[in-house]
């Protein structure tokens, strides 16, 4: 009894680390959940990318998309990860300019965002995305 309650202390330990440590952002995460978000057509809505890369005087700015294509090259998503992670607090789902600027406000967001309420709630599937990546979450 005591060895188990021991060892399921062990691993809670290891999957729930302690508040106040500084958690590391992870780049394949944002690669394949993240940065896509940016391309994305949300009824009634800009892209993001549309606003946010060469045209932007704001700290969103991602890496302009070379004449037709419809992604990233590895070293503009490694850009882009550098540039976004600076908009949100490592291991907070709530805070950082990135969760709070595109939500809307009745759901907890910044009160204004030119480029609108791109995400209606907190259970928006692509913000809870971007909420994940903000408190650690790996592809496995
Ligand atoms: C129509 C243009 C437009 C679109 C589309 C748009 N934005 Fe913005 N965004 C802006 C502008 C302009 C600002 C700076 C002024 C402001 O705060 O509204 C801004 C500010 C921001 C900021 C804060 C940056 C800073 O330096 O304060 C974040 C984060 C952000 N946008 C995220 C997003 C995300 C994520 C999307 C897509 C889901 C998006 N925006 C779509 C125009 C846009």
């Amino acid at each position: 009894m005591r060895a188990g309650f021991v060892l399921l202390s062990f691993f809670a330990g290891a999957l729930a680390p302690a508040p106040g440590i500084a958690q590391a952002l992870d780049y394949e995460y944002f690669k394949a959940r993240v940065q896509p978000i940016f391309l994305e057509k949300r009824p009634g809505h800009t892209r993001c990318i549309v606003c946010h890369s060469e045209r932007s005087t704001n700290a969103l700015r991602l890496q302009p998309l070379a004449p037709g294509a419809k992604g990233w090259t590895e070293e503009q998503a490694r850009l882009n990860f550098e540039t976004v992670s600076r908009l949100v607090v490592p291991g907070d789902g709530k805070a950082g300019l990135l969760l709070m600027h595109p939500l809307a406000p009745e759901a907890g967001g910044d009160a204004y965002h030119s480029g609108g309420r791109q995400f209606a709630s907190r259970d928006d599937p692509e913000w809870k995305r971007l909420s994940d990546w903000a408190r650690g979450a790996t592809l496995r």
